[in-house]
């Protein structure tokens, strides 16, 4: 009997050995201290033994059975470990690894170049206010003197909005000067000094070269003694700020809401004044209408014209960012193309 125990220790353990899986070592112990095992084989043999031979098999075989757990239990904290360290190696973290770049953001052209022309209206004294993009037909256009079907009414292509009464009375701005009259009558009768930027809208069905939206900076100066030369003044400092060194020229022109009316040029940023394709060989861009306000429209406002004057003009800061960056095409700013757009 003790022959065979020392076989099957050693069998056993020369099994347990080769064993590399925790499954691989479960059935090793079934098989070997399980019911079945021969262990057990052995341990019935004991009957056949005198009482005197009993006592030392019964503690020889217990303990082979001490020495097979505790080899059990070794092997099982040996694999245990292994499988622990592995599936640590498996999800390491590779600090040192480069991250993925993140994508900033950044203001838009337009909202920088709006920043600079508030910045320079500002130090001028001006104030920054905004007025409704959806205006009534009156402030639109009835309140700056273009009374309803006054042929001057074609020079803005409007959108009407329907109302539920049906009526057209109601319009998406066509330029921010209706502004003029939000800022004048809140001011009136003291001095008004406010430049008023936003969008504006226009049916541009037919004309390719127009966006349907587009930024203005309306501008209003009322006082005692306001000139031409303040407006003049006043945009060749604006000009020489935003824009650096240009020249600009003041040119007639009518609008409704202004007398006299100019329309002001800055020389071509494109060729400095010799003539190019974007100046249409003529050395100057246009960047603004402008005009002594209407003694109508300062009326309108409630002021009296007898005792105060005072400028407007209404600027594209479309037109300025392309002058100031030398873009042949202001619809490129407003494509969404971030390749584009990224370059600003
Ligand atoms: N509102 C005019 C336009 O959109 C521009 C302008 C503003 C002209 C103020 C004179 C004075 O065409």
């Amino acid at each position: 009997m003790i022959e065979q125990l020392d076989q099957m220790q050693q069998a056993a353990l020369a099994e347990l050995g080769s064993i590399n899986t925790l499954e691989a070592l479960r059935a090793w112990r079934q098989r070997y201290l399980g019911k079945q095992s021969p262990l057990g084989e052995i341990s019935k043999g004991m009957g056949k033994l005198s009482a005197a031979e009993r006592p030392a098999m019964g503690q020889r075989i217990n303990a082979v059975k001490q020495l097979l757990e505790q080899a059990f239990a070794a092997c099982e904290t040996e694999l245990q470990t292994a499988a622990q360290a592995a599936e640590l190696a498996r999800d390491q973290v590779d600090v040192t690894m480069p991250g993925r770049p993140v994508q900033s953001g950044r203001l838009h052209p337009i909202t920088q170049v709006l920043r600079e022309i508030e910045a320079a209206f500002a130090q001028m004294g001006f104030g920054v206010w905004e007025s409704p993009e959806v205006e009534s037909d009156e402030y639109n256009f009835e309140l700056l003197n273009i009374p309803a079907n006054h042929p001057s009414r074609d020079m803005w292509d409007t959108f009407y909005v329907q109302t539920p009464q049906g009526a057209d009375q109601v319009v998406l701005r066509t330029h921010t000067s209706p502004g003029q009259l939000h800022a004048m009558r809140y001011f009136a009768p003291g001095p008004t000094r406010v430049i008023l930027p936003g969008k504006c809208y226009r049916y541009e069905a037919v004309d390719a070269t127009h966006d349907m939206q587009f930024y203005q900076v309306e501008g209003i100066a009322v006082g005692d003694n306001i000139t031409m030369a303040d407006l003049k003044g006043t945009l060749a400092q604006f000009a020489e700020q935003v824009l650096g060194t240009v020249k600009i020229r003041f040119r007639p022109s009518y609008f409704p809401f202004t007398e006299p009316s100019v329309e002001v040029d800055v020389s071509c940023t494109f060729c400095q004044g010799s003539g190019c394709r974007m100046c249409k060989h003529t050395g100057w861009l246009e960047i603004l209408g402008a005009g002594m306000i209407h003694p109508t429209v300062l009326r309108n406002a409630g002021y009296d014209p007898e005792k105060m004057s005072g400028f407007a003009f209404g600027l594209g800061p479309g037109r300025v960012l392309q002058l100031k960056y030398g873009v042949s095409e202001s619809r490129l700013f407003f494509t969404g193309n971030v390749r584009f757009l990224e370059q600003f």
